[in-house]
């Protein structure tokens, strides 16, 4: 059985089984009017015009090949992600829907996100995103004082954030926004003033990422550097805790290592990966899961955004890789996924895919160590403790 958005509350009912992950179709948008220290996601500064007929074009031809090989499917989300996919035009992001509804069954209501940037929000570019049929906003607020934006490199301050969220209500049946915490020098208490300030902003969702210094970006020199101090495993932890506190003791609390929501109101598109369904993934640098002739695919396209868009213009679609996956790799992936989730992981999905049980000293050593927990008989999940070393419990539990 699949949820829909109730009408009245603009809720999603949830699903009734973990098991019936759905299927999501995410469209990125590659260009960002600044590039942030931090970020090593496939987003790109262009000083002239993008030409957004031409990606519109390209995205339809690349989402029939998706759909080639997905087959007759119905969308249960859609995600358009970034970059700054608020700097689409309207017509771009209405021409991309009716192209993902007239190739796959897409049910009325379904949930429509959109990354926006506070920065390159306006009030008629949101109404023009509404009536397309985007029906929720995830913002990238990411800090709620001036000094830790700018040093963050955002182009936005904190009342063009406080702008952006109220418009984003008024607009929009649904919205979340984004924080990034556990920034240098970043005391609990002043996260925790930070994030009540959020929670007071917040509808029912937000995400709330722990600051990674990632490789290749400029933030990766400056640490290597020692200009910029992270928090240790310690204060990270402690961060963590609090954050865990805080939105629990508000009704939000996270489903997903980084995602809080009221319940109900968790990101539909997002559970689709962590309950590791099918997604189409269109646009530069996409990746999908896909689901054919009982195989399941790894698709990847080519991430540079003016190769991606010459390659489908000449090939009809930008996939560099296309790989079936073996039962086993599905089965890592399943665990990697599942155990992000506060529902945890479905054993018996695990143990068809594994041709396997999970190895039972493994498993009894992590559960008196606090990391894993058993919800009955069907399913496993990583304690708030777990969580915070969720890589290691996973290569534990896989191997
Ligand atoms: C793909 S980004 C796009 C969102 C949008 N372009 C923006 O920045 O507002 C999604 C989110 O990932 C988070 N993020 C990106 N890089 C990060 C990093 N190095 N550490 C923690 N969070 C990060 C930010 O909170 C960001 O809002
Ligand atoms: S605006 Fe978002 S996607 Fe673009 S560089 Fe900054 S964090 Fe990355």
């Amino acid at each position: 059985m699949l949820e829909t958005l109730d009408p009245k509350t603009a809720r999603i009912i949830p699903l009734t089984e973990a098991t019936e992950p759905g299927f999501g179709v995410y469209v990125h948008w590659p260009f960002c009017a600044a590039k942030c220290p931090y970020c090593d996601f496939n987003s790109h500064v262009r000083h002239q015009q993008v030409d957004q007929a031409r990606f519109v074009a390209a995205f339809k031809a690349e989402m029939a090949a998706a759909r080639a090989l997905s087959g007759p499917r119905t969308v249960t989300s859609i995600f358009l992600g970034g970059g700054t996919p608020s700097l689409m035009e309207p017509a771009t992001v209405d021409a991309v829907l009716s192209q993902i509804g007239q190739l796959w069954h897409m049910p009325d209501g379904i949930e429509i996100t959109m990354e926006a940037n506070p920065s390159s929000v306006e009030a008629t570019r949101f109404r023009g995103y509404r009536a397309a049929g985007v029906n929720r906003v995830s913002l990238g607020v990411q800090a709620l004082n001036n000094r830790d934006l700018k040093w963050l490199g955002r182009l936005h301050d904190v009342e063009d954030a406080l702008k952006a969220i109220r418009l984003a209500r008024e607009i929009f049946p649904r919205m979340s926004f984004d924080l990034i915490y556990a920034r240098p020098g970043q005391t609990v208490e002043a996260w925790a003033d930070e994030l009540r300030q959020a929670v007071d902003l917040a509808v029912d969702h937000l995400s709330l990422y722990q600051l990674t210094i990632e490789e290749g970006t400029p933030f990766f020199g400056l640490h290597k550097a020692g200009k910029i101090t992270v928090p240790d495993d310690d204060m990270s932890a402690e961060l963590y805790e609090a954050t865990q506190a805080i939105t629990a003791e508000i009704g939000m609390p996270a489903y997903e290592v980084s995602n809080h929501a009221a319940p109900g109101a968790e990101s539909r598109h997002n559970l689709t990966y962590w309950r590791y369904g099918d997604y189409a993934g269109i646009g530069p640098g996409a990746h999908g899961r896909l689901t054919s002739g009982g195989e399941k695919f790894a698709t990847a396209t080519e991430r540079h955004p003016e190769t991606w868009l010459a390659k489908v213009e000449t090939e009809g679609c930008g996939f560099v890789d296309c790989e079936s996956l073996a039962r086993e790799e599905q089965a890592d992936e399943l665990l990697l996924m599942g155990l992000r989730l506060r529902e945890g992981v479905d054993l018996a999905r695990w143990q068809a895919l594994s041709g396997r049980d999970l190895d039972p000293a493994r498993e009894d050593f992590l559960i008196e160590q606090g990391f894993i927990e058993r919800l009955g008989n069907s399913r496993l999940r990583c304690t708030p403790k777990g969580m915070l070393v969720l890589d290691a419990v996973v290569a534990d539990l896989a191997c």
